[in-house]
């Protein structure tokens, strides 16, 4: 681990040069003096007094560089029938075009400016033109419903809304003006203006506050980019905490931008002029970091898909846009490959493709189970990297690093932590723990740079949720150990978020939707094990007096509020009726307690990290008298 060990070791020991180092590489307009600062509340500033535009140095300093010409992204949407793409140069200009769109509707710099739009490549026309201006754009993801979008559009306060007519969803047209209306009608902060991309498959009816994107642009002059400071906020992206309420991850921009650069030599292993594809969506981060920021700042050709691993047409999917666009380095969620194995189980598929030009497969979002990376790594002849991060951090914390000294992988790991991240194991008292032994994992201060710089006005959640529980470290919320070579295996959430399909998602926001029922008396909402997307959300319901006998009619109720208010990214499918729950004597229900049976570990139900108790198995636990009586013991 030569190479690996001295970058890191210089990396912790030298924070200060090591980034001053990876910070030469950005085209800033002002160099900063000073690399590192605190700020009053002691959380780490990087490149306080740099001045740059993560536009310019993804776009216009690509094409000084004569990079021009070069396809900056391959749009392929299967589900349109549709493919597009776009030189550095193209993009500029759109982006340019529509940032003096917006302008005119008075957005300036450090406004907000929420974006709800599907993969298609005017999001990140739209996410550039922000960056461009110096606003700070929200990304909203589209399975979200407009209770969800209502909340992002209260806290974030933009200044306009832009959205598309609609999204499309394999073969059903999801109109979205519609959830735009309502959003904003439930949100007590009014955008003074919405702007729609119509799309042809659903165009939408323009309303008194709604601007037609293409009307827009034709009229508006090109704007600039403004010079911002390193430390002023890109973006805000909301993600699950434990609560009902989202937290907004601030991005700033100078440490992103070194980050994300930094990133794609040493854990990706691309140079300019190579194809990345992430096959996530603008509304993640993976899509802010890997769809958007990243590939174009290193000067490569970003694949921006439209579609799903399967039945767009089918299992072949992914091999066919790695095969047609010459992908370098691939990244996608285990959650997709699961889909991909249920229809392709012995990979035929992947025969008809040739995929002579990927050299990496990266996987991330959710722990690789050992059972999906044996079935890769059978099937490809390239590296399967598992790699572990979080909205929060915006970059790779821990990952096998393809640029930097490539190691063998072990099954269920994420391998090792990526220069800059100091990744320590504690004990419940805040004590380290040795190789091999469970505890929380968290990151000792300073993060490096591209980390979230706050909670987007909370800077007192910024402080409870990360900061509080073990002073000078950083609170990942996920719990692992390292083994005796020094390799980190993330095992699972500590808290209350659970990880459906990739998408990171709170129980305690359902419990509040679920538990707002008259008819629910308590409820508990925990994350189960499921073959296909790793977790799903079951809902533990205990009925008010009176309810008997009309379960089936609750539970079907509770199911389609939970849609309604968060919307079908939840996957809220189920909901068994139970005649208690455990409790504290204080009369508290044992969250902990129930992911725990959930998890296998309480109880002996039969199951391990990647083979889980089942629904039924959890539902006997629940109303079996073993589940009181081991409390009551516990109690004693
Ligand atoms: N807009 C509107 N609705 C959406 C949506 C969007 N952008 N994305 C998902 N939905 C809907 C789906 O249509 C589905 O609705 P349904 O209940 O009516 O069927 C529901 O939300 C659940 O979606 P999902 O969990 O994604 O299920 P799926 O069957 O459509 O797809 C996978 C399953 C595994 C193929 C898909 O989730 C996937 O590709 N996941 C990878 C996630 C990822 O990239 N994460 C980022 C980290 S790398
Ligand atoms: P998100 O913020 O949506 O990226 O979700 C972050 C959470 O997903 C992490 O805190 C982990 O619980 C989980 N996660 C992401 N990547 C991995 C991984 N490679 N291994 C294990 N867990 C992961």
């Amino acid at each position: 681990m030569d190479s690996y060990d001295d970058e890191f070791r210089r990396s912790v020991e030298h924070p200060q040069d090591f980034w001053a180092e990876q910070a030469r590489r950005l085209p800033w307009f002002t160099f900063p003096d000073t690399i590192l600062a605190y700020d009053e509340a002691g959380h780490a500033r990087w490149y306080p007094d740099g001045e740059l535009n993560l536009c310019h140095a993804a776009l216009d300093h690509q094409v000084e560089q004569g990079r021009g010409d070069q396809p900056a992204i391959h749009w392929d949407s299967p589900v349109t029938h549709s493919k597009q793409t776009l030189s550095y140069r193209q993009l500029r200009d759109r982006v340019a075009s529509f940032a003096g769109a917006l302008r005119e509707l008075g957005v300036a710099k450090g406004d907000r400016v929420v974006i709800y739009m599907p993969m298609i490549p005017e999001a990140l026309v739209a996410m550039y033109a922000c960056a461009r201006l110096g606003a700070v754009h929200s990304v909203v993801f589209g399975g979200f419903a407009p209770h969800e979008l209502a909340v992002r559009i209260e806290d974030a306060a933009p200044r306009v809304v832009v959205a598309a007519s609609c999204g499309v969803e394999v073969d059903r047209v999801l109109p979205y003006q519609p959830i735009v209306d309502a959003a904003i009608e439930q949100s007590a902060h009014k955008p003074d203006a919405c702007v729609i991309f119509q799309r042809e498959q659903q165009p939408a009816e323009l309303g008194p506050r709604d601007h037609d994107w293409a009307a827009l642009v034709d009229r508006a002059e090109p704007a600039e980019c403004v010079p911002v400071k390193a430390t002023d906020p890109l973006y805000v992206l909301y993600t699950s905490g434990t609560t009902g309420k989202p937290k907004g991850v601030v991005r700033d921009t100078g440490g992103y931008g070194v980050a994300l650069h930094y990133s794609m030599e040493a854990i990706y292993d691309v140079a300019p002029g190579d194809v990345f594809f992430s096959a996530s969506d603008v509304g993640w981060v993976v899509g802010h970091s890997y769809i958007v920021y990243a590939p174009l700042l290193r000067g490569c050709t970003s694949v921006v898909y439209e579609g799903k691993p399967v039945r767009t047409p089918d299992a072949g999917a992914f091999w066919r846009l790695i095969e047609e666009y010459r992908v370098k380095s691939f990244f996608t969620a285990p959650t997709a490959f699961r889909a991909i194995k249920k229809e392709d189980p012995d990979g035929e598929r992947l025969a008809e493709y040739d995929i002579s030009s990927l050299k990496a497969l990266f996987l991330a979002g959710e722990r690789l189970d050992p059972p999906t990376f044996h079935w890769l790594d059978d099937l490809l002849e390239v590296p399967v990297i598992d790699h572990w991060w979080q909205t929060e951090t915006g970059w790779p914390i821990a990952a096998n690093l393809q640029g930097l000294e490539p190691m063998p992988t072990k099954a269920g790991s994420a391998t090792v932590p990526v220069p800059g991240f100091d990744v320590r194991i504690l004990d419940r008292d805040g004590a380290p723990v040795g190789p091999l032994e469970q505890g929380s994992v968290v990151i000792k201060q300073p993060m490096p740079p591209g980390c979230l710089i706050g909670v987007w006005g909370d800077p007192q959640r910024f402080h409870a949720a990360y900061m509080a529980a073990f002073p000078g470290y950083y609170l990942t919320g996920d719990g692992g150990y390292f083994d005796e070579d020094g390799y980190l295996f993330i095992m699972g959430r500590t808290d209350d978020v659970i990880n459906v399909a990739g998408h990171r998602l709170s129980t305690g926001e359902m419990e509040e939707v679920v538990g707002a029922h008259p008819a629910v008396a308590e409820c508990a909402v925990i994350g189960i094990h499921d073959a296909l997307k790793g977790q799903l959300p079951v809902g533990l319901v205990i009925p008010k007096d009176g309810f008997d006998g009309r379960e089936a009619e609750l539970e079907a109720e509770l199911i389609a509020l939970v849609r309604e208010r968060i919307g079908p990214v939840a996957c809220f499918k189920q909901v068994l009726v139970v005649d208690r729950l455990p409790k504290t004597r204080s009369g508290k229900i044992l969250r902990k307690l129930l992911r725990n049976i959930a998890d296998g570990k309480e109880y002996g139900i039969p199951s391990t990290i990647d083979d889980p108790a089942s629904l039924e198995e959890i539902h006997e636990a629940m109303k079996s008298r073993d589940l009181g009586a081991a409390q009551e013991a516990r109690q004693v």
